[in-house]
């Protein structure tokens, strides 16, 4: 088993038209905020040192916001807080928006034990790059691919789908896909973000997505990816393995603005989740300050379910018979037989999962067996 510790570098050179992730684009407050993570650390480092002893190996996941445009100073001084960690660290991913970066900072990047890189490259076609804001083109992407690819075996690229009135992604991305052979690529059709106003003025033909989804998992399928969750496709031995934590409900800690952490059986044996303040300047005040959230039994159970048959691996038969709701566990049984009868699941051993040629209605699956849990 694995924890995992995420630290959100809140910054961005400019912001997206779809997106719904915390960042802001004053990067005048880049020193303030460090200052208050790294108190914020020193604050968890009791909690960390006992996550360390109970698991043998650990995840790091720099995101964001745009982890690149850190000034390697700053870099170097999150590294120095957990640096007696680092021998535990089988993963440590940095998130990169590929105009940010350069060959000095990747060399650097590796030299400070970062082994995984993940590039929002998000389109290879100018028109749905600008059509969506973004602050980069193909070109950046191609020079920021070139660069890491002398640098990093483990790379990772997050591509975005079902853009209305554009190609189909497998269509602008199977030359670059063949040229460059990512270990990992995520592909998540464009989603609606409720408070984003760019959001509300575009509609999203569900065809559209299917149509782009399942040309990209055939196209990659093709390609030998292993398509082993939902939006995830990798080489073999290349799983995110930070990703796979959070899909187990493993125990992580989250830094920053907007992070969250989540922490097993410590208040009268219950889960809790914590979510830190979404505002840099109220975070700079008091990086401490977060929302708490105990995760009842029936939220435990749900969450197993949600983030289990995601994955190509499926739900652990184990795991759900372990459950201590022992009503509703029966009734999702019961359920989960039913659709494996009409081979809308399957089912080996010691799993129950959902086949690949499903995935696309995975939504629909879910949200039947968990219906009034
Ligand atoms: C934290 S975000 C962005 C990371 C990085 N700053 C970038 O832009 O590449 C991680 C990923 O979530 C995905 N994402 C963000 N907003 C989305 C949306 N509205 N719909 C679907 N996927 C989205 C993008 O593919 C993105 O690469
Ligand atoms: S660069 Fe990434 S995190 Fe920043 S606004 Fe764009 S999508 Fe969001």
């Amino acid at each position: 088993m694995t924890f995992g510790i995420y630290f959100h570098v809140p910054f961005c050179r400019s912001k997206c038209y779809y997106c719904g992730f915390y960042s802001i684009t004053n990067l005048s407050l880049q020193d303030d905020y460090i200052n208050a993570l790294l108190k914020e650390i020193y604050n968890k480092k009791i909690l960390i040192y006992e996550l360390s002893k109970k698991y043998k190996k650990i995840t790091i996941f720099l995101g964001g916001g745009t982890p690149t445009l850190l000034k390697l100073k700053n870099l170097e001084k999150i590294l120095n807080s957990i640096k007696d960690f680092m021998d535990k660290v089988i993963e440590f991913t940095i998130e990169a928006n590929p105009e940010s970066v350069t060959k000095e900072k990747i060399e650097i990047y590796r030299s400070f034990g970062i082994n995984r890189i993940s590039i929002g490259i998000q389109s290879f076609d100018d028109d749905v790059l600008s059509f969506l804001g973004r602050p980069h083109r193909l070109k950046d992407s191609l020079k920021a691919l070139e660069i890491a690819k002398k640098y990093f075996d483990n790379i990772s690229i997050d591509l975005l789908g079902g853009i209305p009135n554009f190609k189909n992604t497998s269509e602008t991305s199977e030359k670059y896909i063949i040229e460059f052979k990512p270990k990992h690529i995520s592909f998540y059709n464009l989603s609606k973000d409720k408070k984003n106003i760019w959001s509300k003025k575009i509609r999203i033909d569900d065809s559209k997505q299917t149509e782009d989804y399942i040309n990209f998992c055939d196209l990659l399928k093709n390609l030998d990816y292993e398509h082993y969750e939902i939006s995830n496709f990798s080489f073999k031995g290349y799983q995110c393995k930070h990703n796979i934590n959070y899909w187990q409900r493993g125990e992580y800690i989250g830094f920053g603005p907007s992070a969250v952490s989540f922490l097993k059986k410590i208040l009268n044996n219950k889960d809790i989740r914590y979510k830190n303040i979404s505002n840099l300047i109220s975070y700079i005040e008091n990086p401490l300050k977060a929302k708490r959230e105990i995760i009842t039994e029936d939220k435990a159970l749900w969450e197993t379910i949600f983030l289990n048959l995601r994955r190509k691996k499926g739900l652990s038969k184990r795991l759900l018979y372990k459950t201590n709701n022992q009503t509703k566990t029966e009734k999702i049984i019961e359920r989960i037989n039913y659709l494996t009868k009409n081979n809308i699941l399957r089912e080996n051993k010691n799993y129950w999962y959902i086949p690949e040629k499903n995935f696309l209605i995975s939504n629909e699956i879910l949200l039947w067996i968990l219906k009034d849990m």
